[in-house]
């Protein structure tokens, strides 16, 4: 597995298509994303910040955004979904690594925006990040009445193992299957089109 340092260069971003139709990039997470980051949290329901961090955190404080916003792609990672136009984030995907070979992910999407497939393109970048980083396990808690999102774990053609216990599922994807011999995709998801590698500044 490599170790984040300094030099690890930002991620390729990727153009998609929503359901839709909007065209929109899944892009790296980047330090001047602060106050994308805290628009974005102050357009999100209670609900929605909830079912993300499992109390209703109705303000995200600048600390808080810029360490969320400050990742070093390999043993924190996050990708955003914004428009061709501006950096304004429709989503969040991340994940933190938890053992050697194993982080937690976590997602949250704007309420406007759910539904379109901006969770599944975020899904589907930090698994295929992960596996080139060497992460052969990836986690997530997910409250059991998170219907939407169980329902984007169970199309991973990756998931391993759901657990409930009271009112949390534990979910585990194991994405150490060989890259030659990829598990087929059981949903259709976006195409994804990849643009030029910026280096970390
Ligand atoms: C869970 C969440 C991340 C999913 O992202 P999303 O962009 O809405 O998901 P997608 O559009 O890719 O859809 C994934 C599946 O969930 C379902 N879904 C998601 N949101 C939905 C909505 N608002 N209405 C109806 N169905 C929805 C869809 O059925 C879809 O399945 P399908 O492709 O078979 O139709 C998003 O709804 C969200 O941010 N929820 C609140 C925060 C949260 O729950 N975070 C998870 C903690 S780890």
């Amino acid at each position: 597995m490599h170790t984040g340092d300094m030099d690890t260069p930002v991620p390729l971003e990727t153009q998609a298509i929503l359901r839709t139709g909007e065209a929109v990039r899944v892009r790296p997470i980047l330090p001047a994303d602060v106050p994308n980051l805290m628009d974005f949290h102050s357009r999100l329901s209670v609900n929605t910040t909830r079912l993300r961090f499992f109390t209703p955190m109705r303000r995200l404080s600048p600390e808080f955004a810029q360490h969320l916003c400050t990742v070093d792609f390999v043993k924190r990672v996050a990708y955003v979904v914004s428009p061709l136009t501006d950096d304004t984030i429709y989503g969040v995907g991340r994940y933190e690594s938890e053992s050697e070979n194993s982080a937690e992910l976590a997602f949250v999407v704007e309420d406007a925006k759910q539904g379109t497939g901006v969770g599944s393109l975020l899904m589907r970048r930090l698994i295929d990040h992960a596996r080139t980083c060497g992460f052969e396990r990836l986690t997530a808690v997910v409250l059991c009445e998170n219907q939407h999102m169980l329902t984007l774990f169970r199309e991973s053609p990756f998931l391993s193992e759901i657990t409930m216990e009271h009112d949390c599922a534990f979910v585990k994807l194991n994405i150490a299957a060989p890259e030659e011999a990829p598990a087929p995709p059981r949903r259709k998801a976006p195409g994804l089109v990849p643009l030029p590698t910026r280096k970390a500044g």
